[in-house]
């Protein structure tokens, strides 16, 4: 072979190489081009460096110089392409000052609602006092929202300025003859619910979203959760209600909470009272509640004269805002992840 033809085949194979290590996208692409071109058995370099023995004797020097340069050429690009893809460049820029030991983009994780924390941890505290949630439905008709609790047609609570009725057809007011369609303004509905389809004795919670037509504010929000408490069986009186409002305020906010019941009127309830707890420096309300009004369990077909009960009404958003110091309940609806982020 002439001189001129090796280095010819040399040049070529330089050039060959060094486009197939920059055409590598990974470190697996770029290892099997590294055997193709400078493998030790069968690479490309091999062979032709084999052929330097029938290059004519005076040609050897400078033949065997150049198998040299180009060994080194073909190192370099190798290297080159090895540097990029372990910094992660593709489009072969290198940059050194990549630090793989510095820590990664921030990860966001997400996390359950404060509200939904809240309501889970109300749920674990009266499941420990034997009581077990029951759900009832978000949009309600009058019997269960009203009627079977002992409201009367003629009561200012039926105001369709503070209820949201529905209506199908458009435009027309619902008529308050019939039953109609409403989002529920209290889970008491959920009571009448579990009364209709279970005998006593009973002992459960419900929580969820009630709907009231009050203009948003720091303290109000057209929609918003309750946790209710009914418990009915044979003998069961005021003071079981208090001893149930004391363990759960206690376990609820962790410390010795004193608590107080202030006289007041629902009328599904009779007694009915206010349920306040004592709580950094000040007294505060977290509820109704009462003894089952005998019309109510009549209602359900319960014998008034065999079985009493006890039922209640907490707000959860005010319940969870005093255990975090939120200021506005608006906070917890405005989904901003800066607040948020910290529950
Ligand atoms: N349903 C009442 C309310 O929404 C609270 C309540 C529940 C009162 C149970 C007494 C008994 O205000």
């Amino acid at each position: 072979m002439s001189l001129q033809q090796f280095i010819e085949q040399l040049d070529d194979l330089a050039g060959s190489a060094r486009q197939a290590f920059m055409a590598a996208a990974d470190s697996e692409q770029l290892e099997s081009a590294r055997i193709e071109f400078t493998g030790a058995k069968n690479g490309q370099f091999k062979l032709i460096q084999k052929q330097l023995g029938s290059i004519e004797r005076g040609d050897k020097p400078l033949a065997g110089k150049r198998l040299n340069e180009v060994k080194q050429e073909i190192q370099n690009a190798f290297d080159e392409a090895a540097e990029r893809l372990a910094g992660g460049q593709v489009d072969g820029e290198r940059d050194p000052k990549v630090d793989a030991t510095l820590p990664g983009p921030v990860q966001r994780i997400g996390r359950l609602h404060p509200i939904t924390q809240t309501i889970n941890e109300l749920k674990d505290i009266m499941g420990r006092l034997g009581f077990t949630p029951a759900e009832g439905p978000e949009i309600e008709d009058d019997w269960h929202n009203f009627k079977a609790l002992n409201i009367p047609d003629i009561h200012p609570a039926r105001d369709p300025l503070d209820n949201f009725y529905l209506s199908t057809a458009r435009h027309s007011a619902p008529s308050l003859g019939d039953n109609p369609l409403l989002m529920r303004t209290q889970t008491s509905t959920v009571q009448i619910r579990v009364m209709e389809n279970r005998q006593p004795p009973i002992r459960i919670i419900s929580l969820g979203r009630v709907y009231r037509p009050d203009t948003a504010d720091a303290t109000h929000f057209p929609m918003f959760h309750q946790m209710e408490g009914l418990m009915i069986d044979e003998g069961v009186n005021l003071s079981d209600l208090k001893t149930v409002l004391k363990l759960f305020a206690t376990s609820y906010l962790g410390d010795e909470v004193p608590i107080r019941i202030r006289p007041s009127f629902f009328p599904f309830t009779e007694p009915s009272v206010e349920a306040d707890y004592y709580w950094n420096g000040k007294w505060v309300e977290f509820g109704g509640a009462g003894v089952v009004d005998p019309n109510v369990l009549s209602a359900v077909g319960y014998d008034p004269d065999k079985v009493t009960g006890f039922a209640f009404g907490l707000g959860v958003e005010r319940l969870c805002m005093i255990r975090h110091q939120i200021t506005d309940i608006r906070y917890l609806y405005t989904n901003d992840v800066r607040f948020l982020q910290q529950f």
